[in-house]
């Protein structure tokens, strides 16, 4: 019995001395990066991207894929290289997608998405980065409906462009799958004025060396 008595004097003593009013300090943490990891920002300038780009202070994203590496269900490596043999050989690169199964919908919405703040909503290089040389962006994006060299570029050669860059323009292989890249190409095609691709001028590739992507076999 006294054994109670000692006990539910202790629990009143507790409670009664639990409720003295707010308390100001909250008390110690015990190894707090445990309870609040430390925050990675996202776009935070880190030195290994301070040093991937390519002038300090752009915010231009130019990370690749690594070298011959495939993303899961994505389409085969693409074998051109990025280089002045490679352009000239990706003129002769056929569309791996059926025209017919190209949902074009899809395709205008990844162009708008990836491209259209550049080349424009019309795909007239007018884009709002580059506003007409009023915007931030001060190169010159490519007309791509209405001018009549980019116009003879074939799907290969801008899917070409997309994957590598070129010049000002960044490369679009780390934002879009090679199967997006396809599609936006197909869409540009489709949106120009039915010129014929300019393969005859091309360099004529050696056979074994132009690879065919090969046409996805997931999804
Ligand atoms: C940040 C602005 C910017 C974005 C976004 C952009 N481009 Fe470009 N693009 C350019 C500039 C600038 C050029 C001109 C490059 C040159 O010839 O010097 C260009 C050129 C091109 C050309 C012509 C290439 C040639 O061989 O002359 C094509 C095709 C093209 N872009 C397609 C695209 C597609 C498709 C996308 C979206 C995936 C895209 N661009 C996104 C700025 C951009």
């Amino acid at each position: 019995m006294r054994k109670f008595w000692v006990i539910t004097g202790l629990v009143l003593a507790a409670v009664i001395s639990s409720c003295d009013g707010p308390r100001r300090n909250p008390g110690r943490a015990y190894m707090p990066d445990m309870a609040y990891s430390r925050a990675y920002e996202t776009y935070a300038e880190t030195e290994e991207r301070l040093k991937n780009s390519s002038a300090e202070g752009t915010v231009r994203f130019t990370g690749k894929p690594v070298d011959g590496t495939v993303a899961r269900g994505d389409m085969m490596h693409y074998e051109l290289k990025n280089d002045s043999t490679g352009y000239a050989q990706s003129a002769l690169v056929k569309n791996p997608l059926n025209a017919a199964d190209i949902d074009m919908k899809e395709a205008e919405r990844l162009y708008l998405i990836n491209c259209g703040i550049c080349h424009g909503t019309k795909l007239d290089g007018m884009g709002p980065l580059f506003n007409n040389g009023n915007g931030p962006y001060v190169a010159k994006p490519a007309t791509l409906v209405g001018d009549p060299t980019i116009e003879k570029l074939s799907e290969g050669t801008i899917y070409h462009v997309q994957t590598y860059g070129k010049n000002a323009m960044g490369s679009y292989a780390s934002q879009m799958t090679s199967k997006q890249r396809w599609m936006v190409a197909a869409f540009i095609k489709s949106k120009q004025g039915g010129a014929k691709p300019d393969s005859a001028g091309a360099a004529k590739p050696d056979s074994a060396t132009v690879a065919q992507p090969v046409a996805q076999t997931g999804n």
